[in-house]
């Protein structure tokens, strides 16, 4: 068997950065190494988290461009530049301009704290996801790593999995347990994809 060349990655982020964080310790076994990590917030604490293991932090604030394409562009040369194979959005709060998705075609997952279709698209990010699903009364939520594409949640979906919501849940306490399974969704998807083992036919992805 020939022997796989190691992927270059990226990881965009906006908060926190447990995503991130699970990334990191998991890079052990996916074939591939965080290369940076990018945010347009200064104060993510996903940049600290790169910081601390010695992967390149990069603040880029969309304020200091005319347009969101410039600001997109930006980040495009920053990562072609890298030869970045993969870009991972981990909690990235900006969509992507059509010549970012272009240039990465089926290069860019995401992670999405509910089960894809219901529950996600514009203005579902945050508690609202688990208030809505709340809200609703369904009895199972989830997350669910997708492939990028132009619209907001649409692309081929890789991997989901499922938490039970309780009578008493709340909001809160369904984000805690959702992050939980993301943790261990987003490494495995990012392992399947530098192994070359997610394949796309008809929007569908069969992991082979
Ligand atoms: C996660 O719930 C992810 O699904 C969503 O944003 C959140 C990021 O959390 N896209 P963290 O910054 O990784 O802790």
């Amino acid at each position: 068997m020939p022997q796989l060349v190691s992927k270059k990655i990226a990881v965009l982020v906006s908060g926190g950065g447990t995503n991130l964080q699970a990334l990191i310790d998991n890079q052990g076994n996916i074939n591939g190494t965080i290369d940076i990590v990018i945010s347009n917030k200064k104060d993510a604490y996903g940049l600290e988290r790169a910081r601390l293991n010695n992967i390149d932090a990069l603040y880029i604030n969309q304020k200091d461009y005319e347009s969101a394409e410039a600001f997109n562009a930006e980040i495009i040369s920053e990562l072609t530049r890298r030869n970045i194979d993969l870009v991972v959005l981990a909690g990235y709060l900006k969509i992507l301009s059509k010549d970012f998705i272009n240039c990465f075609k089926n290069r860019i997952i995401n992670i999405h704290p509910s089960l894809i279709p219901s529950f996600c698209g514009k203005g579902f990010y945050g508690l609202k996801v688990h208030e809505e699903a709340i809200k609703y009364g369904v009895k199972i939520s989830g997350a669910t790593v997708h492939f990028v594409d132009e619209d907001a949640d649409t692309g081929s979906i890789i991997l989901q999995d499922t938490v039970k919501i309780d009578d008493d849940e709340t909001a809160e306490s369904l984000q805690k347990k959702v992050l939980q399974i993301e943790h261990k969704l987003l490494p495995e998807a990012v392992r399947l994809f530098c192994e070359g083992k997610l394949h796309i036919e008809n929007r569908k992805v069969i992991v082979k």
